[in-house]
């Protein structure tokens, strides 16, 4: 071979030995080489297991989707760019086959209302908000609506309800609709949507899976059911998740459970803080016995695992207050996102609610006091002494 042909060819295209690596390797291949046409052409049909073009499918994320598979107890995953995207690829998913009609949590990502109301109410689909822990207007508004999807978050954000899934799934499965789950802020940790009869689990995976601020991703985890056209959908649309965020996501995911469970007793304990403290007037926490939801609470979650946000309201605090105060911050961040190993802050009026009107706001009981912490693996004393001298600010 002449110089240019070496450069491009020598080396390349081993056989692994026998050797198997201890960990996923990132596979950056767009596409993959067999010794003959007669077994590549049954990868192509997909009567033989294989990869040929990362677009369908790529080993490095075939892992990462195997590995949630099975935290959330699902027949198979897809991973995807983003939570959005995951979120995206679920909802229509959900409704190839169903009424074009989706009935969905009142109190939804910011994101997940833009994704409904300029992506597929345009697009034909009908849609309508309902709050969800109220299991009456939700049989009204599935009644009425006769939707082919309900899509929940288990708990939402930022003042952390948290819906009856069980009881949801069976009026989705009832009215012959799917249920698709955002899990992002529970997690498999604290409960496994479709053990409960939901079809579809959903996450950022930017959030608690990855768990270092440094990967955008999402993942679908769905039933036996859905999962055919979950993949030919995706084949056909690629929104997956490139093979770099899939092993930085995977190596995120093998330290979760331990992450979070430091998490959710930080959380506790911060919650528990601020629920004395002169300055503050509210704190939204799951573990609470004043939390509207304390009883479903009880019923669906583990002892100890309320999840990691605490939202709390500042006494007589408008945008002024909350500036200085979270200004006044050294080591929580300030910055949007959440479920990193780092506390972080947000100020829901400025980012996640902003495109809400104030008189919105205040219906959802979104006050311009109202903070949201996610709470991270650090001491918790520093977390506490942190917000401390902030509030004394
Ligand atoms: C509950 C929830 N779902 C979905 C998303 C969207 O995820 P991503 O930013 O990875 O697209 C977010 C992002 O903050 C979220 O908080």
């Amino acid at each position: 071979m002449k110089i240019h042909t070496k450069v491009v060819h020598a080396g390349d295209r081993k056989k692994p030995g026998p050797h198997i690596p201890v960990t996923t390797p990132v596979h950056t291949a767009s596409s993959y080489f067999y010794e003959s046409m007669e077994q590549l052409d049954r990868v192509f049909g997909q009567e033989e297991k294989g990869f040929s073009y990362a677009r369908y499918e790529n080993p490095s994320t075939a892992a990462l989707e195997e590995l949630v598979a099975a935290l959330e107890g699902g027949h198979g995953a897809l991973a995807c760019a983003s939570g959005m995207a995951a979120i995206h690829i679920a909802l229509i998913t959900a409704l190839a086959d169903r009424r074009k009609s989706v009935v969905a949590a009142g109190a939804l990502y910011g994101a997940s209302v833009s994704l409904l109301l300029q992506v597929l109410e345009p697009s034909g689909v009908a849609v309508r908000f309902v709050d969800v822990c109220d299991l009456d207007a939700l049989r009204a508004a599935v009644a009425e609506a006769r939707p082919g999807c309900l899509l929940i978050e288990t708990i939402s954000n930022p003042l952390l309800r948290v819906p009856q899934m069980d009881r949801v799934a069976e009026i989705a499965n009832e009215a012959g609709a799917a249920l698709v789950v955002d899990n992002t802020f529970a997690t498999p940790l604290i409960l496994r949507p479709l053990e409960q009869g939901a079809n579809f689990a959903v996450h950022s995976a930017t959030k608690y899976l990855a768990g270092h601020g440094d990967v955008l991703g999402g993942v679908v985890v769905s039933d036996e059911r859905h999962f055919a056209t979950l993949r030919a959908l995706s084949r056909t649309l690629g929104p997956v998740m490139g093979p770099f965020e899939s092993y930085l996501t995977m190596r995120g995911v093998k330290t979760f459970a331990l992450r979070m469970e430091r998490q959710c007793a930080n959380a506790c304990r911060v919650a528990s803080w601020l629920a004395s403290h002169p300055r503050v007037s509210r704190v939204h926490f799951p573990a609470s016995a004043e939390h509207p939801d304390a009883a479903t609470i009880r019923r669906l979650f583990p002892p100890n695992l309320f999840g990691a946000i605490v939202s709390f309201e500042l006494k007589d605090a408008g945008r002024n207050e909350v500036f200085r105060f979270m200004d006044a911050l050294n080591m929580i961040v300030r910055a949007t996102s959440l479920g990193d190993v780092h506390s972080m802050m947000l100020y829901p009026v400025m980012s996640s609610h902003r495109e809400i009107s104030p008189k919105h706001r205040e219906r959802m009981g979104i006050s311009d006091g109202l903070v949201r912490l996610s709470v991270g693996i650090e001491a918790p004393e520093d977390i506490i002494e942190d917000l401390e001298q902030a509030l004394a600010s």
